[in-house]
């Protein structure tokens, strides 16, 4: 990792601990894949629902399981749709910072693509190779560890994706990096949170351990590397409930912790603690209210490097 880049100013002004990401992810793995897997596709990231749809949470602990992963799907066929890759899907993609690789399945499998997923968390490699070789698409998929404010690349890209993983980074050294990945006409297409009331920035950038910016800040950053600004669809309403949704199951989950007696981590059961569950589900209470009122906006963004025809 580039030292200059270790810690670093926010918008605010406060320091980015950049070191503490992998950390964290390292320690979220084992939750992820228990509650959003078992995969192939395990994403992480918020889903989408119709808006004002608010199914029945009163169900079993299976189907909103279901629910989540279907609504996670959903958000990004909507905007592979929207983006235009179902009618173009790009030849080679580039997933920054691309998780446990939901994504990177998801566009190797549904179009075809050949990706190249980029994450800082060295755990994450093989689990997305092990999912890429159940879902038939090794020869697709490659697992890159590295941070993408040092990412370089020869062979330049169709296409660069970043779902809910721009809010880690340093916007215009991403947006200038992207610009030297893709081929002139290329696109970058982003799903992120976006600050709309700051008072709420601190809260969500402390347990996601997040930077999150505001709209203007990733226009500017954009355009400063040449990107123009081609779509812009505010997704927050559809958004709300996955927050409900996601709380239901962590409801759930501490029911069942306490029929098994605390055996977090016991065969099929949970990898959760009951501090991480109870932290969560309260956290999930004010992110509702949150996303409700939109004091912070869910946002798909397409952006377009000039140069192109
Ligand atoms: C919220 S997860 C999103 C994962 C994935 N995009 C998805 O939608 O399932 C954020 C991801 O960004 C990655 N990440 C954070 N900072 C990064 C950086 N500087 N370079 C590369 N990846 C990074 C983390 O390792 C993690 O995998």
């Amino acid at each position: 990792m580039d030292s200059n880049l270790a810690i670093q100013p926010t918008t605010d002004g406060k320091a980015f601990d950049q070191a503490q990401v992998p950390l964290y992810y390292s320690r979220k793995t084992a939750d992820i894949l228990h509650k959003y897997g078992p995969g192939p596709r395990v994403h992480f990231h918020v889903g989408l629902f119709a808006p004002g749809a608010a199914p029945n949470t009163t169900v079993a602990q299976r189907v909103l399981k279901r629910r989540i992963v279907e609504s996670q799907e959903a958000i990004v066929a909507h905007a592979a749709r929207n983006w235009g890759a179902y009618a173009t899907p790009p030849g080679r993609l580039l997933d920054i910072g691309c998780g446990v690789g939901g994504g990177s399945l998801y566009w190797a499998q549904e179009h075809g693509t050949k990706v190249t997923g980029l994450t800082v968390t060295g755990e994450h490699v093989p689990v997305i190779e092990d999912f890429a070789r159940r879902a038939g698409v090794s020869g697709r998929v490659s697992a890159v560890l590295g941070d993408i404010h040092d990412f370089r690349t020869k062979r330049r890209y169709d296409a660069a994706y970043a779902n809910e993983s721009s809010g880690y980074m340093d916007r215009e050294r991403l947006f200038q990096v992207v610009a030297k990945s893709l081929k002139p006409g290329g696109w970058f297409g982003i799903q992120e949170h976006f600050i709309r009331r700051p008072e709420w920035a601190e809260f969500i950038d402390g347990y996601y351990k997040t930077r999150l910016g505001t709209l203007t800040e990733y226009i500017t950053a954009a355009e400063a590397a040449g990107f123009e600004l081609e779509q812009d669809e505010d997704v927050t309403d559809g958004v709300a409930e996955f927050w409900v949704q996601s709380m239901a199951w962590n409801t759930a989950e501490l029911d069942r912790l306490e029929r098994d007696g605390g055996q977090a981590g016991a065969p099929g059961r949970t990898a959760w603690s009951r501090e991480r569950l109870q932290e969560s589900t309260i956290t999930h209470g004010k992110l509702f209210r949150i996303w409700r009122d939109h004091a912070m906006e869910t946002r798909l963004l397409l952006f377009r490097l000039g140069g192109g025809s």
